[in-house]
C-alpha cells in the first residue's frame, strides 16, 4: 500500500463559532483558533479541518456562502486566514479547509443576478424548474423533500419559477451541469490552494448530480419524499470530481476528503477514492452516526446503542475499503450530537465510556478525525425551549412539524435535545470559569456543563480523557505500533459477540488485538485463542486480559508471534 502523509495525519475538527472567541464578539473565529494552536499542538494531531469562514449571512452558520474569496466579519479576514496557515505551519499542523459546492447563499452575487429573470446570464448557474399544476393549484416541480424539512423547491413569483434547495431555501443549488460554474469552481479552489490550505473537505459533495425530474414513488404516507437517492451519488457525480481532480487537486500536494454521507454503500466509497480513478482521496460516511433506537426514542435518557449495527458498519467498511480506496474514521460532526450521549453514558461511567469510544474507533485504519471537545469527553447541553436552539434544520423542522402537522411542541423539544446538530455545536469548555472560558461577551450559543467538564482540569490530570487521547494519538504517531496501526490489515473478531467489538491488526510481523465493551453492563470475554505480548492501553488498570470486562471497558494488546 503507497505511504502517503495524509494516510499518517491525525486530523481535528474545529467548528469555528464554538471554538474560541479570540475579539470577545460572543463568536468563536480565526483569531480564536490561534490562540488555541498551542493547544491543538499539545493534544498531538497536526491536521486542522475548519468548518466554514466564508463571508456569510450565517443561515446555516456559514455553509451559505455569499463570497468564497473573503471571510466574514464574524471570524476575521483574509489576514487571518493567512496568519492561521503560516503559524500552524510553523508547528507542523496541516490546515484543511471546508469547500461547498453544492449551493451558495440566496445573497451570493451570482443568486442575486440568477433570480432576477429567466434570461439573465446567472440563470443556469441555480437550478430553475417550472411549476406543476394540480387541479389548477400550483405545485412543485417534483415531490422531492429537503433534508432541512419541506420541499426541495422555493417558488419564485417574480419569475414563476421555482428554484431547487436541497438544503434551507437561503441555500440554492447550484447546477454543475452549467461548465461555467464548474470553471467558476476551479478558479476558487485554485485560488484557495495558492494561499497555502493543504486540502479540503468537500461539504455535500455526493449531491451535485441530479436524477431527472421525476416524481418519487417512495413514501407514500408522507407529503415530500425523502428519496435521497434523487441526488446523491449519481453517476454523473464522478465526472465532475474527475474534472475537479484533473483542474486543481491533481495540481497541489494536497488531500481531499468528500463528505459522501446519506446513501454510500461501501462500492461508492472505493469509486471515490480509488486512486487510478482519480477522484477524491478520502471519503467521510455516515453509516454508524445513528446506530441505536435515536429515531424512536423520545428523550436522550432512552437512547440505547445497537451494538450489531454498530459492528457490522464498522466492519463493512473497514474490510470493503482497504487496499482499494481510502477512509477518514471519525465517531460524529457538527451535524450529530456529542459523542459520550450518543454512545456512552455521561452521567455514570464518562470517563470510561469517552475512553472506551476512542479505543473501539481509533485503532482501525483510515485517517482519525477528532470533533472539537470530543477529547475532553463533552456531552450534550441541556435545551429548555425551542429558543435554546439555533440550527435552522432544527428550527425549521420545528415550525413544519408542529404549525404544519401539529405535533406537540414539548415532544418535537424532547427528541431534538439529544438528536439536534445544536448539541455539537455548544461552545468549547475551556474552563470552570464565566461562558466555559469560550467568551468574555454573551455567547451566540448554549454551553453544556463547563463546570465538570473542561480543557484546564483535565490538560495536566494524566487519567484525563485528555491525556488517553494524546496517548492514542501519540501511538498513532510515533510509536512502534504506528505502521501496524496505520497500514495494517484488519479482522473482525467475536462478530456474534453482543456487546464487544474485538479485531486484529496485522502488518509484517506485528500483530494488536483492540477489544471494546460497548455498553455500561460486564461481559464475558470468553477464551482468546492469543497470547498477550504487552498491554498497549487500556482503560481499567489491568495487568492481564479478564475473563469479565467492565462496564465499557477497553483495551489495546500487543499480540504474541505465534498464534
Ligand atoms: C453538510 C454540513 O456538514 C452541514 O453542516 C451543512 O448544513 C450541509 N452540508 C449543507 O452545507
Amino acid at each position: 500500500m503507497k505511504k502517503e502523509w495524509w494516510k499518517e495525519a491525525f486530523g481535528y475538527q474545529i467548528y469555528i463559532r464554538s471554538f474560541f472567541d479570540g475579539n470577545d464578539d460572543g463568536i468563536g473565529d480565526l483569531p480564536g483558533i490561534i490562540e488555541k494552536l498551542e493547544y491543538i499542538k499539545k493534544l498531538g494531531v497536526d491536521l486542522i479541518w475548519i468548518c466554514p469562514f466564508y463571508e456569510s449571512p450565517m443561515d446555516d452558520n456559514g455553509y451559505d456562502v455569499s463570497d468564497f474569496y473573503s471571510v466574514s466579519k464574524d471570524y476575521g479576514t483574509i489576514g487571518d486566514i493567512r496568519t492561521l496557515i503560516q503559524r500552524a505551519h510553523r508547528l507542523n499542523i496541516r490546515v484543511v479547509i471546508d469547500l461547498v459546492l453544492n449551493h451558495t447563499s440566496d445573497e451570493h452575487p451570482w443568486f442575486k443576478e440568477s433570480r432576477k429573470s429567466r434570461d439573465n446570464p446567472y440563470r443556469d448557474y441555480y437550478i430553475w424548474q417550472k411549476p406543476r399544476y394540480k387541479d389548477n393549484v400550483r405545485i412543485e416541480p417534483t415531490n422531492w423533500a429537503s433534508f432541512f424539512g419541506g420541499s426541495c423547491w422555493e417558488y419564485e413569483a417574480l419569475t414563476d419559477e421555482y428554484y431547487m434547495k436541497i438544503f434551507s431555501k437561503k441555500m440554492p443549488d447550484l447546477n454543475w451541469k452549467n461548465p461555467k460554474v464548474i470553471d467558476e469552481i476551479v478558479k476558487m479552489a485554485t485560488w484557495w490552494c495558492e494561499m497555502g490550505v493543504d486540502g479540503f473537505r468537500i461539504d455535500a459533495v455526493s449531491h451535485l448530480a441530479k436524477a431527472d425530474f421525476v416524481d418519487s414513488t417512495q413514501y407514500p404516507d408522507q407529503e415530500f419524499k425523502p428519496e435521497w437517492g434523487k441526488f446523491s451519488n449519481l453517476p454523473k457525480l464522478h465526472d465532475y470530481l474527475k474534472i475537479l481532480n484533473e483542474r486543481v487537486f491533481s495540481k497541489y500536494d494536497i488531500v481531499t476528503i468528500g463528505e459522501v454521507g446519506g446513501n454510500a454503500p461501501v462500492k461508492d466509497g472505493v469509486n471515490f477514492t480509488l486512486p487510478e480513478n482519480q477522484e477524491l482521496d478520502m471519503v467521510f460516511n455516515f453509516d454508524h452516526n445513528w446506530c441505536n433506537n435515536g429515531w424512536g426514542a423520545k428523550s436522550g435518557s432512552q437512547l440505547s446503542t445497537d451494538v450489531k449495527r454498530l459492528k457490522e458498519v464498522f466492519n463493512k467498511w473497514q474490510k470493503g475499503l482497504f487496499g482499494q480506496g481510502w477512509n477518514a474514521i471519525y465517531w460524529l460532526n457538527h451535524d450529530q450530537p456529542r459523542l459520550v450521549s450518543q454512545y456512552g453514558d455521561p452521567e455514570h461511567y464518562h470517563v470510561e465510556s469517552a475512553k472506551m469510544l476512542a479505543t473501539a474507533l481509533y485503532f482501525m485504519w483510515g485517517t482519525p478525525f477528532i470533533y472539537n471537545g470530543e477529547e475532553i469527553g463533552m456531552s450534550n447541553p441541556e435545551f429548555k425551549s425551542i429558543e435554546d436552539f439555533r440550527d435552522v434544520s432544527t428550527i425549521t423542522q420545528f415550525h413544519i412539524n408542529v404549525e404544519r402537522y401539529h405535533q406537540d411542541p414539548a415532544e418535537y423539544i424532547a427528541a431534538a435535545s439529544f438528536s439536534s446538530r445544536d448539541n455539537a455545536r455548544s461552545l468549547m469548555q475551556w474552563r470552570d470559569a464565566e461562558n466555559g472560558g469560550f467568551s468574555k461577551a454573551k455567547p451566540w450559543n448554549i454551553i453544556g456543563d463547563f463546570h465538570k467538564i473542561n480543557v484546564e482540569s483535565q490538560i495536566h490530570d494524566p487519567d484525563s480523557i485528555f491525556s488517553f487521547y494524546r496517548k492514542i494519538i501519540q501511538l498513532r504517531k510515533d510509536s512502534p505500533y504506528k505502521d501496524v496501526i496505520i497500514y495494517g490489515k484488519y479482522d473482525q473478531i467475536l462478530a456474534d459477540h453482543p456487546q464487544i467489538y474485538g479485531y486484529i491488526r496485522e502488518y509484517e510481523n506485528k500483530r494488536i488485538l483492540v477489544l471494546a465493551n460497548l455498553l455500561a453492563k460486564p461481559t464475558a470475554l470468553g477464551n482468546l485463542p492469543y497470547r498477550t505480548k504487552t498491554i498497549i492501553l487500556s482503560n481499567y488498570i489491568r495487568k492481564q486480559v479478564p475473563d469479565i470486562m467492565k462496564p465499557f471497558e477497553a483495551m489495546v494488546l500487543e499480540l504474541e508471534e505465534d498464534k
